[in-house]
């Protein structure tokens, strides 16, 4: 099918006047509220057995704690509750809290926020007419310049991704959005399209022109059925108001969108198995090069990109690089949503600035649970390696966070307060990569086995100080040695707990602490 390339009207890929993306209080919506946002959570564990050691981790300005109903909450009650209590407002960025930039999640509190009407009076589908009026050349040339990076985990210049298609190709090119979210602590994704639907939506429709593509597939996992029917309502109704299908909003532009529910495996994430899983074959890692930039989906060029990625494009169509530029760090710029989650006494999404730390997250979030001071926290979600209180200052940038040791991943923040056994934690992590190891490669499929069994010992009581070095061993052989990053990120949580806390593994071997699981609990782990 032909794309239509209308003549550029703007001499530069940018609005001549960057327009603001409005303040979050734009809510012009009265209808009431039908959803029941998260309330205060709650997080569990076996524990050490021993009474928490305070370390000296404190959040300054100290935070009052949180008002928590106890029973049962009708919604408006927890969506109250989730609120600061009457006459106070929540730790702003004057406070020490995170300077909290609402661009993505902006429409997220207005009543009926997914619906098309609502999406559109808050500058829904304004972006759009913008894009089609300029060459699509230069709208990748825009994403270019403004520094967004994927927010998928790896961290890849999106306009840069995209001017990998191969110009002159015969075969058509397609965007296939990652929507699969399996990371344990990432969620960011599923709230986004829940939330908001059309600024993917949107955002899709801009990329799949800028690229060229008549045909767009969102990948949503398996699991997330209340996701997956929120996007395709909002693709029916797009397609209603003519944002979709032929002739787009009279530019000659024509695409296509398909959601496309996974079977809830972790594997699909990765590109390249989502991809096979997308051609109807078992979801498993293909070998790189060719990337899909050149050969992707049904071996025609294809950009994959997350969902936060590319509900980002359209405020940066309308807003600029160089406002977006405004925003984070010089080699991560823009707005970011930071997942918390764990021993936070308010858990949640909180949209801020890349290069915010945890420490002014953790005040807009009202501190640590129950004040019990933190232990530990991974920075990007369980495949990055664990954080310490020492870094509650780094500031949470790709680069800044790679420099202090680990990678930012996914932003999940799972916090873990001094109540909790890292023996415990890494041995959860690894019975979950034992189980999401897609078998295709021998280091990944018979070492996450290896770790698994070993690690049943030492959380039981009954491991040795052999079975640790075998599991440094292990974990060794895996990193760097597998097929495709699902292994690096099953050794991750061995060899960042042993670098940090290994005295608690060699303590549950000599028995100077009790045994976190009872060897009857395992009966029945897989
Ligand atoms: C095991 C594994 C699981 C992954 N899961 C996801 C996922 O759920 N969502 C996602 O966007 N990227 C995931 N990724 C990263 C993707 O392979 C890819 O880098 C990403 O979708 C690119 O989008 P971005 O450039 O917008 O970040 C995963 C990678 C691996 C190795
Ligand atoms: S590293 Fe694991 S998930 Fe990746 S290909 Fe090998 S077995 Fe499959």
């Amino acid at each position: 099918m032909d794309i239509v390339t209308p003549e550029p009207t703007h001499s530069s890929p940018e609005p001549k006047v960057p327009r603001a993306v409005p303040p979050p209080s734009a809510t012009p919506v009265t209808e009431s509220v039908t959803t029941s946002p998260q309330g205060p959570g709650t997080f569990s564990s076996p524990g050490t057995g021993e009474p928490p050691v305070p370390v000296p981790v404190t959040i300054e300005p100290p935070v009052a704690a949180a008002f928590r109903p106890a029973g049962q909450q009708s919604p408006g009650a927890a969506l109250a509750s989730a609120g600061p209590a009457a006459g106070q407002t929540w730790p702003t960025a004057a406070d020490g809290g995170a300077p909290l930039t609402p661009i993505l999640t902006r429409r997220w509190a207005s009543p009926r926020s997914w619906t098309l009407r609502v999406y559109q009076q808050l500058d829904g589908y304004q972006a759009l007419p913008e894009a089609l009026k300029i060459e699509p050349a230069r709208i990748t040339e825009l994403i270019k310049n403004s520094g967004l990076r994927g927010r998928g985990g790896a961290g890849f210049p999106t306009g840069l991704k995209w001017s990998f298609l191969p110009p002159g190709s015969t075969k058509p090119s397609y965007l296939v959005i990652n929507a699969d979210e399996g990371e344990p602590g990432t969620c960011k994704d599923i709230p986004l399209m829940m939330a908001d639907p059309h600024s993917l939506i949107e955002g899709c429709v801009i990329t799949s022109y800028a690229i060229k593509a008549p045909f767009c597939a969102i990948y949503v996992r398996g699991e997330a059925i209340h996701a997956l029917r929120r996007v395709q309502h909002a693709v029916n109704e797009a397609r209603a108001a003519g944002y979709l299908g032929r002739n787009i909003m009279g530019s000659g532009y024509e695409l296509e969108i398909v959601v496309h529910a996974g079977a809830g495996a972790y594997i699909c994430g990765e590109e390249t198995a989502l991809l096979d899983s997308l051609e109807g074959k078992r979801g498993q890692p293909r070998l790189k090069p060719p990337f899909p930039a050149v050969e992707g989906l049904y071996a025609s060029p294809t950009v994959v990109n997350n969902v936060e990625t590319i509900a980002s494009v359209p405020a940066i169509v309308l807003g600029g690089s160089d406002w977006y530029r405004s925003m984070g760090t010089d080699k991560s710029p823009g707005p970011k949503i930071f997942s918390l989650s764990g021993h936070v006494t308010r858990p949640g999404q909180y949209e801020a600035p890349m290069g915010t730390t945890l420490r002014q997250l953790l005040v807009s979030a009202g501190g640590m649970l129950d004040g019990i001071p933190l232990k530990f926290f991974t920075p990007g979600g369980s495949s990055t390696p664990i954080f310490t209180p020492e870094h509650l200052d780094v500031p949470l940038s790709f680069d800044d966070v790679a420099a202090a040791g680990s990678m930012l991943g996914t932003t999940a923040l799972m916090c873990f307060n001094e109540t909790v056994s890292v023996p415990w934690a890494v041995w959860k992590w690894l019975e979950f990569y034992k189980h999401e190891s897609c078998g295709k490669c021998t280091p990944c499929r018979e070492g996450t086995g290896w770790l698994v069994q070993i690690l049943r010992r030492v959380v039981s009581g009954s491991g040795t100080m052999e079975d640790l070095d075998t599991m440094t061993d292990a974990a060794g052989n895996i990193a760097g040695r597998s097929f495709c990053a699902l292994g690096d990120a099953a050794a991750t949580p061995v060899l960042s707990g042993f670098k940090y806390f290994r005295s608690e593994f060699e303590d549950l071997v000599t028995g100077r602490t009790p045994p976190v699981v009872q060897t009857r609990q395992l009966a029945g782990a897989h």
